[in-house]
């Protein structure tokens, strides 16, 4: 796969717009968070300048309560929907009003030790916004068990994980009104979320703006609240990170000791003891999901060591010989080509895999190898079905390729 290294360079610099990239031209035509984090640490791997650069695009477009939003809006683009004017929303830059899974929090301290003394000062200068993002998190996405929880099935990253069902299917979006998708004029409608799926995504959002996306107003009765192991896990290694990098650069760490070791006694109550793995849970009913998904497996990214979770890993693995699968391939759930309901995704792929490695698991390393096949052989999409390897989702993807430069290949 030699030739490979510079077709990931070349999609990295093709979706680039100048500041920050776009996860696929056409599909997702803005800046999207976590997206926007993985393509700094390909960018690392051959231009660091550059690198930094996508993660302060990114905080540029950060709330004054602390929030990075998810999507940043920052050319009008209509071939994209929900556009800025469906969120309604009044950042510093036009955006949407829930926020993704923290990663950057991480990637930023990976900048900084590529080079410790081309970084310090940018890394300085994100730091206190770092912190406060992190900060925003814990007060306004925790419950009162200590999970972190989202608004919103966006939010998580994973649209249409069976995750959201129980939660989804409290939500009667008849009031919805007229609206036309945009993502099934891009990609087969059978790798997208379904229509029952689009109408509560977008009454969740309706739902907010009529509130003014004030936090305390969202939160109160929101049919929608879900404790997540996506945005669990990753903020607590973003923590621990920031923590570390923190303490080594001389800066003020404040509370984040504490926030830390909060979090690390939240992890319990995601662990789902009937199936005995980490799972997500409806908060407003307490019902869990009982899903077996690529978010369980980022326990070991968490910090966590997690010994029971190698079974299960083993077992997907023997199921699924395209890379850990998105929901465990004997989940009667399972959809080999619908998104987030089995396909592989190569990021998540890559948490799973270095975090497992990290914490001695020696399955981290037999992820890593599948990834690099599963991208070497089918190319830098989307995503991947987890029986065959067949490409699916968007084609020239910004963290596939990413992926591919920073660990994969
Ligand atoms: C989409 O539009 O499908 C995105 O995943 C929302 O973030």
């Amino acid at each position: 796969f030699s030739d490979r290294d510079a077709a990931a360079r070349d999609i990295l610099t093709q979706n680039d717009r100048g500041g920050y990239t776009v996860p696929t031209d056409g599909l997702y035509p803005y800046q999207w968070n976590w997206d926007s984090a993985f393509a700094s640490l390909g960018f690392a791997e051959f231009d660091l300048d550059r690198a930094w650069q996508e993660i302060e695009t990114l905080f540029s477009g950060q709330w004054d309560n602390g929030m990075v939003p998810h999507i940043i809006f920052h050319k009008p683009d209509p071939g994209y929907f929900p556009g800025p004017d469906v969120w309604g929303c009044n950042g510093p830059i036009a955006s949407s009003g829930i926020t993704q899974p923290p990663v950057a929090l991480s990637f930023a301290t990976r900048l900084l030790a590529a080079d410790p003394e081309a970084g310090a000062a940018r890394f300085a200068a994100l730091y206190p916004k770092m912190r406060k993002w992190a900060e925003w998190f814990l007060k306004w996405r925790r419950d009162e068990k200590g999970a972190i929880f989202v608004i919103h099935p966006w939010e998580s990253g994973r649209d249409n994980a069976p995750d959201w069902d129980d939660a989804m299917s409290g939500i009667d979006p008849q009031d919805v009104g007229y609206y036309e998708r945009r993502d099934t004029q891009h990609v087969d409608a059978s790798m997208r979320p379904t229509k029952y799926d689009y109408d509560r995504y977008i009454w969740l959002v309706q739902r907010a703006k009529a509130l003014d996306w004030d936090d305390a107003k969202v939160a109160e009765g929101n049919p929608f609240k879900v404790a997540d192991p996506t945005m669990h896990f990753i903020l607590m290694r973003g923590l621990r990170d920031l923590l570390a990098a923190g303490e080594a650069q001389d800066l003020d760490t404040g509370d984040m000791a504490a926030q830390l070791a909060e979090l690390e006694a939240g992890a319990d109550a995601l662990w789902n003891p009937g199936m005995g793995y980490y799972d997500s849970y409806n908060c407003n009913n307490g019902i869990w999901s009982n899903a077996l998904s690529n978010a369980s497996f980022l326990c070991w990214f968490g910090g966590l060591d997690a010994p029971h979770m190698e079974q299960h890993l083993a077992r997907v693995l023997d199921a699924a010989p395209y890379g850990v699968p998105s929901l465990a391939p004997f989940d009667p759930r399972f959809d080999a080509k619908r998104y987030w309901r089995g396909p592989t995704w190569g990021m998540m792929n890559m948490m799973i895999g270095e975090g497992a490695s990290e914490r001695g698991v020696a399955l981290g390393e037999e992820v890593r190898k599948r990834t690099r096949e599963v991208i070497g052989r089918y190319g830098f999409v989307e995503y991947f079905d987890p029986m065959t390897g067949a490409a699916a989702g968007g084609k020239a993807f910004t963290w596939t390729a990413a992926v591919w430069l920073a660990w994969a290949g």
